[in-house]
């Protein structure tokens, strides 16, 4: 019987495809929109790139000023300065801005615990307690222009922190809960942050990681840190260092409600936030205060269609750049209530996604590829446990979203009602520059069909010519957008050489694509050595560092392997030190290893171990080669130009 369910499925995702179907939101969805039609988004579109100035002169009228810019646009590639001589703070526009409207009381952040505690926060409680976290910043000496760095778990004072960050100028630096203290040290050291917001611990699944002592041992090399702020989430046991430590609700108690918002220029850096790059070393990618709030605030009200009365929930971890821009910044200044979710899709149970959907009546939902993926697997009696009914538009990041999830997610969750907008963009772009408008647009399955107003994509072959339709090429954009990155923090060389080196003048994405007749893109993933493993990016040159900085490794060379849940897997080829025996207990050894140096998410899901890999006769590895290995298939493709061919066959002899 399930058999026959599975290829009946199997059929309909086959035909769907084949006739290429595209999925038009309902009327009812289309003439509530904020955008009801492909004319009205032609023509914001026409605008926004005809007159890029004028036209974000206009939008950035939404955002609370305190005082008008000079100029909206300078533009010395790849140098952008957007509202010079503006200023404005971004805490005051996703809170004061909203005190003065019925919104006052109207949930911002509802968040859930994973154990199945919750915590409402109204805009006006949110506000008090942003003030008094942002007197407790000023009181241990921090000021405008220094850097913080935020290793927490999902909890409300993750947002707080980041909010009384942006009230008095201080630069957040989030580090995802999950990164090893390894991984945290670099970041502290590059960013030179001077006080660190962390907790006890955070759960996962049930179990409590040690968050304090992996600040602990990072911290105790990062002479920059002055002060360290440790919120109790899990009771953990911590050893709380005499000066330099200090409890969250012992620094806020009794500390005052008021603070008055710093006027921020437009320029000033707000975050920076890493992300892995193709060397060992991941960029601090710097966004700046004005340009990315107005970006992030226009594309939620485009992309999410976002309504007054709306709850919005986005799955994402706010340590990464989608949780920073759609679960704080960009639905905040909207005034939206905003849902923050500490735990997993799957604990305790497969439906833990869909019974907070019901318990808040949640309308929009955003995740990633790999969460529905996952939640598929375990089957629709779980999703049908429960009332999805007040769903109205769903949303997808972080990968290419394969058809059969697609059709999954639009027909088991949406009930073939809910538009969904399958969004493209990066940490570095600082919101979304592709996606379907759901009000406007039929949607094809597998497209992120159209560029958001003001963005222009073009595909370029190797040469720099334009590709026509359906011809693969490299992703650029063309001209500067509100919320591009400015720079990588400390590293103007390095900003100059990953993005505008290539096509100069253009910003370099990384990422191939293609468009289709009708002019609606289909991303095609990483040319560079970026592997997206669960829709994050982890540099194929890190894990490498990893295990060769282990004592029995002599090389590695790390590529991706499909799998079934990640989208893609981490496949390293290691090369044993000349005494060492190739035992499976090492493999084991292997992974906690990287795990320690990075974090549990670059753990290889499989390690061959092999006695040469292919190189060509200048050394270098062929990576071409490995994928094919690890991928599981058997044509290798011409391998003349390599030192030893033979290498290949012993390599496809011993692959796991
Ligand atoms: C990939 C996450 C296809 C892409 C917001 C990009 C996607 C990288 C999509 C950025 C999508 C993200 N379709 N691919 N809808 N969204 N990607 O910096 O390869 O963590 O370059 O930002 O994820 O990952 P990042």
């Amino acid at each position: 019987m399930a058999e026959e369910q599975a290829q009946e499925s199997e059929k309909t995702i086959e035909s769907m495809l084949a006739e290429g179907r595209k999925f038009p939101p309902s009327d009812d969805f289309r003439n509530r929109a904020n955008i009801k039609s492909m004319e009205e988004y032609q023509k914001l579109y026409d605008r926004s790139v005809a007159e890029p100035e004028k036209f974000w002169a206009e939008m950035a009228e939404e955002l609370y000023w305190f005082r008008k810019w000079d100029s909206v646009l300078l533009w010395d590639p790849p140098f952008a300065k957007w509202f010079e001589g503006g200023e404005t703070n971004v805490s005051f526009n996703c809170l004061d801005r909203h005190l003065k409207t019925w919104r006052k009381n109207k949930a911002a952040i509802i968040w859930e615990g994973e154990p199945g505690d919750s915590r409402i926060f109204t805009y006006h409680q949110l506000h008090r307690e942003v003030c008094k976290f942002a007197n407790v910043l000023k009181k241990h000496e921090v000021v405008k222009g220094d850097r913080v760095c935020l290793y927490m778990p999902m909890i409300p004072e993750l947002a707080i922190a980041m909010l009384a960050c942006t009230r008095i100028g201080a630069v957040h630096s989030i580090v995802f809960g999950g990164f090893s203290s390894d991984a945290l040290r670099d970041r502290i050291q590059d960013s030179g942050a001077k006080l660190v917001v962390t907790s006890d611990g955070s759960f996962r699944r049930g179990k409590r990681i040690p968050l304090k002592s992996n600040t602990d041992r990072a911290v105790s090399v990062c002479p920059s840190v002055e002060n360290v702020i440790v919120v109790n989430r899990t009771n953990l046991e911590v050893r709380m260092k005499g000066q330099r430590d200090h409890w969250w609700h012992d620094v806020m108690e009794g500390e005052s409600a008021e603070c008055p918002p710093t006027h921020m220029e437009s320029e000033d850096p707000l975050f920076i936030l890493y992300t892995s790059g193709t060397t060992g070393k991941p960029k601090g990618v710097l966004h700046t205060t004005a340009g990315y709030l107005l970006y992030v605030h226009m594309t939620s009200k485009w992309v999410f269609d976002l309504k007054e009365e709306d709850t919005y929930w986005c799955t994402a971890d706010i340590g990464w750049v989608t949780g920073h821009s759609y679960i704080v910044y960009g639905p905040l200044s909207n005034g939206a209530a905003s849902i923050m979710f500490e735990g997993v899709p799957n604990y305790p149970s497969p439906d833990r996604f869909w019974g907070i959907v019901e318990k808040y009546g949640v309308n929009i939902f955003y995740t990633a590829p790999t969460a529905i993926r996952a939640i598929m697997k375990d089957g629709d009696e779980w999703p049908a446990r429960h009332d999805l009914r007040s769903l109205r538009l769903l949303g997808s990041v972080g990968e290419p979203i394969n058809p059969e999830a697609w059709i999954w997610y639009y027909k088991v969750i949406g009930k073939e009602r809910c538009p969904i907008v399958d969004t493209w963009w990066q940490t570095e772009t600082g919101g979304i520059l592709i996606s379907p408008l759901p009000g406007a647009m039929d949607i094809k399955p597998g497209s992120a069909a159209r560029p958001i107003p003001g963005v222009v994509p073009v595909i370029l072959r190797e040469d720099g010519s334009e590709v026509g339709a359906n011809e693969g090429g490299y992703l650029v954009i063309k001209q500067p957008w509100p919320g591009m990155l400015r720079t990588l923090y400390k590293d103007p060389d390095r900003f100059k050489e990953v993005y505008f080196s290539k096509y100069p003048g253009f910003y370099f994405t990384g990422d191939g694509a293609r468009f289709d007749e009708e002019g609606d893109f289909w991303l095609m993933g990483r040319i560079d050595d970026v592997i997206n493993v669960s829709g994050h990016r982890i540099g194929t040159m890190e894990v490498e560092s990893a295990l060769v900085s282990h004592d029995v490794v002599a090389e590695a060379a790390v590529v991706p392997m499909p799998h079934e849940i990640k989208g893609q897997g981490l496949y390293a080829f290691v090369i044993l030190k000349e005494d060492v025996q190739k035992e499976e207990s090492l493999k084991k050894l292997l992974r906690a290893h990287v795990s320690k140096e990075i974090g549990p998410i670059a753990k290889p899901d499989k390690i061959q171990f092999a006695d040469a890999l292919p190189k060509t006769r200048s050394g270098k590895i062929m990576r071409r080669i490995l994928k094919v290995v690890a991928s599981g298939e058997e044509d290798c493709g011409d391998t003349t130009t390599l030192a030893d061919p033979s290498v290949v066959d012993r390599l496809l002899r011993d692959r796991v």
